[in-house]
C-alpha cells in the first residue's frame, strides 16, 4: 500500500514511518521541516520518498500526494501558546494547509484521510472522561483549527464522498518529542530536566492533569484508523483512559531515575486546560484500538531515549572538537 505522511518527520509522523515501512508499505513524506527533523527518518531514510515542502502549497501536496491510497494528515503547527500569540500563522497552517490536503485527496481519490485531530477541541467542557458526543468547547485558536480539521473532513465526505477519520489525540509523549522547543510537550521538558539536573518547571500548581499516552499507541490507531470498516466521518479518542497529574509524573521520574529534584511553580499558561482523560470505548469498539503500552513503562522509554540521545550527542560534539565534551570551558 502507499501512504503520505503530512507533517512525518516529526515526533508522531516519524513513528508512524517507520511502523509503516516494517510493514513493508511504500511511503511518502511531506513536511517542511519547521519542527521536524531529518535525524528522526534515520531508520527509515533511504526507504522512502521525502519531499520538502509545505501543505501550504497545493501543488506540491498534489504531487506528495500522487498514487496514495491513504493520506495521514499530521502536519501542523501544534502549539496551543503559539497560537494563542499568533492565531493567523496557526489558522493558515492548520486550516487552509488542511483544506489543500482534503482537496487533493477529493482530487485523486485517496481511500482515506487520516487526520491528527486533537483533545484541544473539548477545552474547558467540564465531564471527565470526555467522550466523542460532547459539544467541543475549544478554550484556544489550536484548539478551533484542530476542531475545523475535522468538520472540513467530515463535510468533503457529504460533499464529495471522500472518506476520513479523525483521531483525537490526548498527550502523545515518547521518543523524538523535541525537549527543546519553548512549546513541546511537558514530559520531554520534565526527562531533559532529570538528565541535567535542573529544577523542572511546572505552570500551575502541578495538580492539572493528562491522559499521557505513550506514542506507540498513537502509531497503532492511526494504522487501524486507516483500514478499519465502517468508520469513515468518525471521529476518535486516542488515550489510555487514564488522567496522571503533573506532581504523579515528577514522582515517577523520581522512581525511575532515583533523583529528587525540586520544581519550580510558574504561573498557569494562557489556553492551557486543567483535567484531560479521554473515554476510549469507541476506538476499541469501532477500531479494535488497544493500547498495549501504559503511562509508566512509556515513561520510562521515553527517559532513556532521552539518555541515549544525550550520549549520542556528547559523542558528536567530541568527535568534533576531538576534547570530552565536559573538557570544554566554553
Ligand atoms: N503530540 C501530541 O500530544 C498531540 C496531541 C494532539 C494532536 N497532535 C497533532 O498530531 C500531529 C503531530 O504532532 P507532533 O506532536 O508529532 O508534532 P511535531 O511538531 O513533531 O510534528 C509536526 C510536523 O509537521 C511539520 N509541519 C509543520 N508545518 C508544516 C507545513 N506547513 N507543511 C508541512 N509540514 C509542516 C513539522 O515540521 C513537523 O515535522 C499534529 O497535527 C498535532 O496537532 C499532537
Amino acid at each position: 500500500m502507499r501512504y503520505l505522511v503530512t507533517g512525518g518527520a516529526g515526533f508522531i509522523g516519524s513513528n508512524t514511518v517507520d511502523e509503516l515501512v516494517r510493514r513493508g508499505h511504500s511511503v511518502v513524506v511531506l513536511d517542511d521541516f519547521s519542527a521536524g527533523k531529518e535525524d528522526n527518518l534515520a531508520e527509515s531514510r533511504n526507504k522512502i520518498t521525502l519531499i520538502k515542502a509545505s501543505i501550504t502549497d497545493i501543488e506540491a501536496v498534489r504531487k506528495a500526494m500522487h498514487e496514495a491510497e491513504y493520506v495521514l494528515h499530521l502536519a501542523a503547527r501544534t502549539s496551543v501558546p503559539r497560537s494563542v500569540k499568533d492565531p493567523i500563522d496557526t489558522n493558515r497552517i492548520n486550516i487552509e494547509g488542511t483544506l489543500n490536503v482534503l482537496v487533493a485527496a477529493k482530487e485523486l481519490k485517496v481511500k482515506r484521510v487520516v487526520f491528527a485531530a486533537s483533545s484541544a477541541a473539548y477545552g474547558e467542557t467540564p465531564t471527565l472522561p470526555k467522550v466523542e458526543t460532547m459539544q467541543p468547547q475549544p478554550i484556544s485558536p489550536y484548539g478551533v483549527t484542530k476542531y475545523v480539521g475535522e468538520l472540513y473532513g467530515q463535510t468533503f465526505g457529504r460533499c464529495y464522498g471522500l472518506e476520513s477519520v479523525s483521531l483525537r489525540y490526548f498527550n502523545i509523549f515518547g521518543p523524538r518529542q523535541d525537549p527543546a522547543s519553548p512549546y513541546s510537550g511537558v514530559l520531554a521538558k520534565f526527562c531533559t530536566a532529570f538528565l541535567e539536573d535542573t529544577p523542572p518547571v511546572v505552570f500551575g500548581d502541578g495538580e492539572q492533569t493528562r491522559d499521557f499516552t505513550y506514542v506507540d499507541n498513537a502509531v497503532q490507531a492511526n494504522l487501524l484508523a486507516c483500514e478499519a470498516p465502517n468508520v469513515a466521518r468518525k471521529v476518535f479518542n486516542i488515550g489510555c483512559g487514564v488522567r496522571v497529574s503533573l506532581n504523579e509524573v515528577l514522582r515517577a521520574l523520581t522512581k525511575i531515575t532515583g533523583k529528587t529534584l525540586e520544581a519550580k511553580y510558574d504561573p498557569p499558561r494562557d489556553g492551557d486546560i486543567r483535567d484531560s482523560q479521554a473515554d476510549i470505548s469507541q476506538a476499541k469498539e469501532f477500531l479494535g484500538y488497544d493500547p498495549q503500552i501504559g503511562f509508566e513503562e512509556g515513561l520510562a522509554r521515553t527517559f532513556e531515549w532521552y539518555r541515549e540521545s544525550q550520549t549520542r550527542t556528547a559523542a558528536k560534539a567530541e568527535k568534533v572538537t576531538g576534547e570530552p565534551n565536559s573538557a570544554r570551558s566554553n
